[in-house]
């Protein structure tokens, strides 16, 4: 079933979804070669819990998946080649040239907010900066086709359009999804699909949109059994954009903003 959000709900949403745009823009500022990622997980849960919110993601645990460990971290740290859920570490360094891909979901006030954005460190291969402007535009290019009266997969053929027409692939094994007072609602958001299917998007309706797209061939991202991180089959790099937005007559309302 897919909830539909009253006015009192969009806004608690978005009171969320705020703080994760602040915890994300507080890592935009602080990231740097050097550091470590247990770094910034500290940094963001700190952030979270000043502002009255707990992290959506710790303690996670994916419903009817009992090999996978509940998630212990606030952030997902996803760094080149790994895709997402890339477990903070104190052992796992950023290096110059490296994309980190950064995760954050929190909760308060009974609902939860999700974004996701990938940072450039030092010089980036150009390539591979080609790579993560894409993939940002492929979130912009999502969110423009999230209006009352469009389908679904509108949102997910804009995505996927955008990325092969550069000569990237799509991850499809891992998908956005609805958000609210549960981190994963129904419906599941492919980032790949057919123009004019799906269902048909309602004002009201809650989406995080989350295109992760990678240099090279790769379909889908792979995680050793257990484990949490998710890598691309080819080794090669991916990026993830994420904004959690609601559905409106016309343009999207952007929950994860600052
Ligand atoms: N934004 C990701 C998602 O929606 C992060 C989830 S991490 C998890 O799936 F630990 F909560 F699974
Ligand atoms: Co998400």
């Amino acid at each position: 079933m897919i909830t539909i959000k009253s006015h009192r709900e969009i806004e608690l949403m978005r009171a969320s979804g705020a703080i994760v745009a602040q915890v994300l823009g507080m890592i935009g500022r602080e990231i740097r070669e050097g550091m470590n990622t247990l770094e910034l997980d500290r940094m963001a849960e700190s952030y979270i819990r000043d502002n009255g919110g707990v992290p959506s993601f710790l303690n996670y645990a994916p419903k009817g998946d009992s090999s996978v460990k509940p998630y212990p971290a606030t952030l997902c740290v996803s760094i080149n080649e790994e895709v997402v859920h890339g477990v903070p570490d104190a052992r796992k360094i950023i290096r110059n040239g490296d994309i980190v891909s950064v995760d954050c979901g929190v909760f308060k006030g009974g609902y939860h907010g999700d974004s996701a954005r990938t940072y450039l460190i030092g010089e980036v291969d150009p390539k591979v900066q080609e790579l993560v402007r894409v993939t940002r535009e492929c979130l912009e290019r999502g969110i423009a086709q999230a209006r009352a009266g469009n389908r679904l997969h509108d949102i997910s053929a804009a995505v996927e359009e955008h990325a092969r027409c550069h000569g990237f692939s799509v991850i499809e094994n891992m998908v956005g999804h609805g958000i609210g007072a549960e981190l994963h609602e129904e419906p599941p958001v492919p980032n790949y699909g057919r123009k004019n299917t799906g269902v048909k998007l309602r004002e009201g309706m809650a989406l995080a949109i989350e295109p992760m797209i990678a240099m090279g061939r790769s379909r889908n991202a792979v995680s050793k059994n257990g484990a949490w991180v998710a890598v691309t089959e080819d080794g090669m790099p991916s990026a993830h954009f994420e904004h959690t937005i609601v559905v409106k007559k016309d343009e999207a309302d952007i929950m994860t903003l600052p």
